[in-house]
């Protein structure tokens, strides 16, 4: 702790810690909140814009601010960082409408502890607040929710809106249920919702139904005591019973087979597992949240899917939208997988042209954001120190980014050529730029010269071969 901050404790009267302020140009919403705050016992101000937080909080010395994002004056994000220069001790808590990256990523390095999607529950807000407390009694500021999960990111209404929703629905117990085609984020989400919920702080299982056999698949949910079979030589606890106080993803469920399909329902209903070989059933609580890339009643019409597990699981359906229906949203991810990517290859930041995010516009995207990603990846080691061209993008004569895992096999195949195709055009592209010294090549490339030969011998190989000429 630096003198700067002992001054500041020091200076600080012990009861600023019953202090909000709330900053929002809003009325109603800011009288809203200030109600809801001094119910919770706190006192409160309100302040109508950024510059007028910034004179109250030399006076009223708040613990927490609430600000909203888009003001007149200043914008949130500068008033965040004025108000952290003036009164480090202070707690800031960001509320904004779209939950994109770059606001709450900005917001956090500006010192923000928290943000809020709007519109928010009185709930929500009385859980961060409460968490923010904790954490600053115990002398570490914990901020909740967002570190552990990664930011979704989106500008499109409708999936803003899904956002808020799921929020909501975090904050209950209900079993939710998330259709989306592969690669729109069924995944990301059900990670949401599990860190917006009280079980946030306790463990999130993820099971996926379609990578394991039959057999397997079970004894992985439910567990085994020793000698159940031949080859069970310990007891091992099953994925019902890790998920125990937390939130257990069946992903990919309309592939479990009818049989575990019954067992899951009894363990849904009876709240209580039987391990394989064991005597008595375990109790669990649970929360489940389930994810397919089927339509599940359709299974359910074919016979393939227990009716009544689908009603139980179906308490609160979720549609996660393609990505070609938020349009919006693709030069958005576009940007920030491809800073991700030259994050990740010691690449300078790349800038996106016009063309190249006019060209992705375009494209179909079968595989969705999962598909986006790709392509991003491969885009920016295309283009280099270079910045982003449509002619790094794939064509859309071919309709298609590198080929995707299909669900029933969740593991990428190396056959679809994709990882090896973007590597031999990368070298070929690097070979091309340095007049094909193999020197230079294999620097830029960070490989040794001898696997740059293999890789051209490994190509040449694989070249089809020259049609037979027929005199
Ligand atoms: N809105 C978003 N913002 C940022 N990243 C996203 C978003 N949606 C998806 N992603 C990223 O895209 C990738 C695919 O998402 P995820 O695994 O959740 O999809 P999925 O629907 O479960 O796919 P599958 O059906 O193939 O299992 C992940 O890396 C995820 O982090
Ligand atoms: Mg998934």
């Amino acid at each position: 702790m630096n003198d700067r901050d002992i001054e500041n404790l020091t200076g600080e009267t012990q009861d600023s810690a019953e202090r909000v302020l709330i900053v929002d140009d809003d009325p109603s919403m800011r009288t809203a909140l200030m109600e809801s705050v001094r119910r919770l016992g706190y006192e409160v101000q309100g302040a109508i814009d950024g510059a007028d937080a910034l004179e109250r909080i030399g006076r009223f010395r708040p613990w927490l601010v609430l600000t909203d994002l888009k003001m007149p004056r200043m914008t949130g994000l500068d008033a965040i960082k004025e108000m952290k220069a003036r009164a480090p001790q202070t707690l800031i808590v960001l509320m904004t409408a779209y939950g994109t990256v770059e606001t709450a990523v900005e917001a956090m390095k500006q010192g923000a502890s928290e943000y809020l999607l709007k519109p928010f529950s009185m709930d929500l807000l009385e859980r961060v607040i409460a968490n923010l407390k904790e954490g600053r009694e115990s002398g570490v500021p914990q901020p909740a929710g967002i570190p552990e999960q990664r930011a979704i990111l989106t500008q499109d209404p409708g999936m803003a809106r899904l956002l808020s929703t799921i929020e909501g629905v975090a904050a209950s117990q209900a079993t939710v249920l998330i259709h989306g085609e592969s690669g729109t984020g069924k995944e990301l989400l059900a990670r949401f919702i599990h860190s917006r919920s009280p079980r946030a702080h306790r463990p999130f299982i993820a099971v996926n139904c379609a990578a394991l056999p039959d057999g397997l698949l079970e004894s992985e949910l439910f567990g085994h005591e020793r000698g159940a079979f031949t080859g069970a030589l310990i007891r091992k606890i099953g994925k019902f019973e890790m998920a125990h106080t937390g939130t257990l993803l069946l992903d990919e469920i309309s592939e479990m087979n009818l049989g575990l399909q019954a067992k899951l329902l009894r363990v849904l209903q009876e709240r209580e597992v039987d391990r394989v070989g064991g005597r008595e059933p375990v109790p669990v609580n649970i929360r489940v949240i389930a994810t397919t890339n089927r339509t599940l009643y359709r299974e359910v019409e074919q016979g393939r899917f227990r009716e009544d597990l689908y009603y139980r699981l179906n308490v609160f359906p979720i549609t996660v939208p393609p990505l070609r229906e938020r349009p919006v949203d693709i030069p958005l991810l576009a940007r920030h997988f491809a800073a991700q990517s030259a994050a990740r290859n010691g690449l300078p930041q790349p800038a996106l042209s016009e063309g190249a995010i006019a060209h992705l516009q375009r494209l179909p995207w079968k595989g969705n954001v999962r598909e986006l990603e790709n392509v991003m990846e491969r885009a920016v080691l295309l283009a280099g120190h270079g910045p982003i061209l449509s002619e790094h993008c794939p064509t859309e004569a071919r309709g298609e980014a590198p080929p995707l895992p299909a669900p029933m096999a969740p593991v990428a195949a190396p056959s679809n050529g994709s990882l090896w195709e973007m590597e031999r055009e990368l070298i070929f592209k690097t070979l091309a730029r340095v007049k094909d010294n193999r020197t230079h090549a294999a620097k830029e490339l960070g490989i040794s010269i001898r696997t740059l030969r293999n890789k051209l011998r490994e190509y040449r190989e694989a070249a089809p071969p020259m049609p037979a000429s027929h005199p």
